[in-house]
C-alpha cells in the first residue's frame, strides 16, 4: 500500500470511530443505574449513577407491559413507555422500549424522535405506517402495511406514523436506540406551544387560512 492510501485508511478508520461514537457512547463499565441524588453516586451522562455495588436486579427490570394503554383519546392510541425513568438501568446503555396500543382506526400520529431509530414489531391487528425522508431526499414517503409478526424500522429524525386500518384492537411493540428518545409530536408541538406561536406565521408557513390556525391552535392549547 502507498503511503498516501494508508493514511486516507487511518483517516477513515478514525472517522469511523469518532463518529462511530457520536452519540449513545459505550458506557464504559458493567452499568451506571441512574439515582436522583448524588449519594454514593458518581455524575455521568446527565444522571447521578449509583455506586455499582448497590446496583440490585430490580434496577433492571419493569413490570406491566402486558397491559394495554387507554385508548379513550382523540387519536385512539396509547403509548406505554419504558425508558430510563421507568427502569434506572438503562442508564447510558442507549436503548428502550414501547408498547403502543390502537382502537379501531385510532392512530400514532406524525411525530418524530430526535435521539433514536425505531424498530416495531406488529403482534395484532394490522397496521398502516410509513416515515418521510428529509427535504434532501424529496421528502419521499415510505409505507407498508403491516401484519403480525412484521418488523418495520423507523430511521432517526425522520417523522412517521402508524394507523390501525383493522376493525379489531392492534398491539405493537418497540424498541429505540435511546434511552430517552424523546418525541415530537408535530400537530401538538407545531400548534400547542405555550405561549402559541403568532397564527400569521403558521398561516403563510402551512399556508392556511389564518381562522383555520386559531381553531387549531386553541384545539391544541389544552392538550399535553
Ligand atoms: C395511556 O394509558 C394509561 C394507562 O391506562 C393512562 O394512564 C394514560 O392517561 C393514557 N394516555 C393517554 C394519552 O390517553
Amino acid at each position: 500500500m502507498k503511503f498516501s492510501q494508508s493514511l486516507i485508511a487511518i483517516i477513515t478508520l478514525a472517522l469511523v470511530i469518532t463518529f462511530g461514537n457520536a452519540y449513545d457512547p459505550s458506557p464504559l463499565q458493567d452499568f451506571c443505574v441512574a439515582v436522583k441524588s448524588l449519594n454514593n453516586g458518581v455524575f455521568v451522562n446527565g444522571k447521578f449513577c449509583k455506586d455499582p455495588k448497590q446496583a440490585k436486579a430490580d434496577d433492571f427490570f419493569f413490570s406491566g407491559l402486558n397491559k394495554a394503554g387507554n385508548t379513550n383519546n382523540d387519536v385512539k392510541s396509547n403509548v406505554t413507555t419504558v425508558n430510563v425513568d421507568q427502569i434506572p438501568g438503562l442508564n447510558t446503555m442507549g436503548i428502550s422500549l414501547v408498547r403502543i396500543d390502537y382502537a379501531p382506526y385510532g392512530q400514532n400520529p406524525p411525530h418524530t424522535h430526535p435521539r433514536a431509530t425505531e424498530i416495531l414489531v406488529l403482534i395484532e391487528g394490522t397496521l398502516y405506517v410509513g416515515f418521510v425522508s428529509s427535504n434532501q431526499d424529496n421528502n419521499r414517503l415510505f409505507a407498508k402495511i403491516l401484519h403480525p409478526g412484521d418488523v418495520f424500522v423507523f430511521p432517526i429524525g425522520m417523522i412517521h406514523f402508524q394507523v390501525n386500518i383493522g376493525k379489531i384492537p392492534a398491539v405493537a411493540f418497540a424498541g429505540l436506540s435511546s434511552q430517552n428518545a424523546g418525541v415530537i409530536t408535530i400537530a401538538n408541538t407545531v400548534f400547542g406551544s405555550k405561549p402559541p406561536i403568532n397564527p400569521e406565521i403558521l398561516s403563510q408557513a402551512f399556508q392556511l387560512d389564518a381562522n383555520v390556525v386559531k381553531d387549531l391552535e386553541v384545539k391544541f392549547a389544552s392538550k399535553k
